[in-house]
């Protein structure tokens, strides 16, 4: 998509996705992610990756959305799914079926926004202002998919590849959770840059042209590689480790230019959220490598489908006291899922 419309629909995101906006949902995020971990905690047994990264974007995702957190189900595991899953593989209609009914759950979600509006980026999408009109359904549905599928498996890939490489350099692990108020902002920009999640975009050539010495046609195909730029020794002092405190680290692994990530707020703080609780509550957490299972191949995310933790729970783990979980009910009392600009205007 391009300018003018690309336009319009990111100043109809904008207001839901900005960081005073990602803030708000703070509270949200912990008590996902509390809830989480409790459930896996006391057992000993979690799996980074299905019990806690998977889980968190997604509840989060369908919060902003307006859809009820409790379907996050059905939205996860397509997504995540269809991403892992080789256009070969004997699983391939599983995950057809799952997309099917995906896609159905947000189709009725679509049209309840119609007659029923309920506060969220679904609305927001539907009532959108496209020079004058509101999209056309096909269009309302492509958006929600692109914020649906940059808003999981992303986030999700980028907590378990941090979580396995602290696994494994329990030095840096113990220095980042020390040393925390200064390093978790640069190690978070430094894990982006390292792991990549999103590697590379596609991109269509309007018109011929001439780019660093190269002939482009119209129609033609270009990838951009983020995680070969980002791996660049011109640009980063010794690109293939990771430095916890590396400075001016302008990475491109939120893409660039007008198609950059709209989502980078929410994924810095749910990243975050659920680096510092599972620090704060299984501070010597180790992982099995011979169980980790990464994506067979890399294609649109650079992923992991399992990070198991698995021997018996240490002493040093802590359940929490709290039992409360996070509902649909608690986001529409405190109005979370309406943009910020609206909230401002009630309060004034
Ligand atoms: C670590 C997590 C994430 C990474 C690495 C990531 C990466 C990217 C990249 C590289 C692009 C540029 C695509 C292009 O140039 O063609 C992009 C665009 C986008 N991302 Fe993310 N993303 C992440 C999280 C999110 C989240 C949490 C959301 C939603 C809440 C989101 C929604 C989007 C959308 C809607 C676009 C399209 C923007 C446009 O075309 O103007 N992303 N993302």
């Amino acid at each position: 998509m391009d300018s003018p419309e690309h336009r319009y629909y990111r100043q109809t995101l904008n207001p839901y996705l900005s960081p005073a906006a990602v803030k708000r949902w703070i509270p949200v995020i912990d008590e996902v992610v509390r809830a989480c971990l409790d459930e896996k905690i006391t057992t000993g047994r979690i799996d980074f990756v299905d019990d806690l990264a998977n889980i968190v974007p997604a509840v989060l995702t369908l919060g902003m959305l307006g859809i009820p957190l409790a379907k996050w189900a059905i939205y996860n595991e397509p997504v995540h799914a269809s991403v892992y899953t080789p256009p070969d593989s004997p699983d391939r209609g599983r995950v057809a079926d799952l997309q099917r009914a995906m896609g159905a759950d947000l189709y009725a979600a679509v049209a309840q926004a119609r007659v029923d509006p309920r506060p969220g980026l679904v609305n927001a999408v539907v009532h959108a202002d496209i020079d004058g009109e509101n999209p056309p359904d096909v269009e309302v549905l492509g958006m929600l998919s692109l914020l649906i599928g940059g808003g999981f498996d992303t986030t999700t890939a980028l907590t378990a590849h941090s979580l396995e490489w602290l696994s494994h350099n329990p030095d840096q692990r113990e220095l980042l959770s020390r040393d925390r108020d200064t390093l978790l902002d640069s190690a978070t920009e430094e894990f982006l840059r390292f792991f990549t999640p999103a590697p590379g975009d596609g991109r269509t050539f309007s018109a011929d042209c001439e780019y660093a010495g190269n002939q482009f046609q119209e129609g033609e195909r270009l990838w951009l590689s983020w995680a070969m730029a980002n791996r660049d020794p011109s640009l980063f002092d010794d690109p293939h480790s990771i430095d916890l405190e590396r400075k001016g680290n302008r990475h491109f692994s939120f893409g660039l230019g007008i198609h950059r990530c709209i989502g980078s707020n929410v994924a810095r703080t749910v990243f975050k959220r659920m680096l510092v609780a599972v620090l704060d509550r299984m501070p010597d957490f180790h992982c099995d490598p011979s169980e980790a299972v990464h994506y067979e191949t890399i294609g649109i995310i650079q992923g992991m489908r399992n990070l198991p933790r698995p021997s018996p729970p240490a002493p040093a783990w802590r359940r929490s006291r709290r039992d409360a979980r996070p509902s649909s009910e608690g986001v529409r009392r405190t109005g979370l899922a309406e943009p910020i600009t609206a909230q401002t205007d009630r309060s004034q």
